[in-house]
């Protein structure tokens, strides 16, 4: 295993997609679990990509819809990780519409959580991540915010209703 510390910059993942009519739901607009699988291996990819192991998906949070999108339209997802802790890595993916003039609208933010998974296929230490920019450390005090939350709600049993 590579145990280098790296930048966020070096697991960076852009992927685009072009809207087919398998990609819609039945009022015309990009059917919400397509979305999700693109960006589920967007963060997986991203997570690999940081700790050079396999990664498994933990949870999924703030997952926001802000605009539809129809078919043709040209999506662009864009993952970076955010924070890394012993195991777990939060890795935030963007989706945008970029028009044919290249401007990009965001139409959805999701915050994941990958666990790194050791040849035992239990959670293993990760690399570290350096913050080199101001925007790094800002994203990784947000990412720290976001991570106690989650915490706690698993404590509480939040994520397990009706048990
Ligand atoms: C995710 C999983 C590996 C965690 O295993 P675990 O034995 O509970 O692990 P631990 O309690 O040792 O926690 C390991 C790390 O995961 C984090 N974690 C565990 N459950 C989490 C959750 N629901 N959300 C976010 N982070 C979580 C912990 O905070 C810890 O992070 P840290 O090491 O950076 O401090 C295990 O629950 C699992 O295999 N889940 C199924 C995953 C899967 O199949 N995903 C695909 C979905 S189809």
């Amino acid at each position: 295993m590579n145990f280098r510390a790296k930048t966020v910059q070096e697991s960076i993942v852009e992927t685009v997609h072009i809207i087919r009519p398998s990609d819609l739901n039945d009022a015309g607009r990009l059917f919400g679990g397509v979305l999700m699988q693109w960006i589920d291996e967007v963060a997986a990819l991203v997570a690999k990509r940081h700790s050079q192991m396999n990664v498994t998906t933990a949870s999924v949070d703030n997952l926001q819809f802000l605009h539809g999108a129809f078919q043709r339209d040209v999506i662009v997802i864009i993952g970076k990780v955010t924070h890394v802790g012993h195991t777990s890595m939060e890795v935030k993916v963007e989706t945008y519409v970029e028009n044919t003039d290249g401007k990009r609208a965001l139409i959805n933010r999701a915050f994941l959580t990958l666990i790194g998974l050791g040849p035992d296929n239990r959670p293993a230490i990760l690399p570290r991540l350096i913050l080199k920019s101001e925007e790094d450390r800002k994203e990784w005090e947000r990412a720290e915010i976001r991570r106690s939350l989650r915490r706690k709600q698993r404590e509480e049993g939040f994520h397990f209703y009706g048990e």
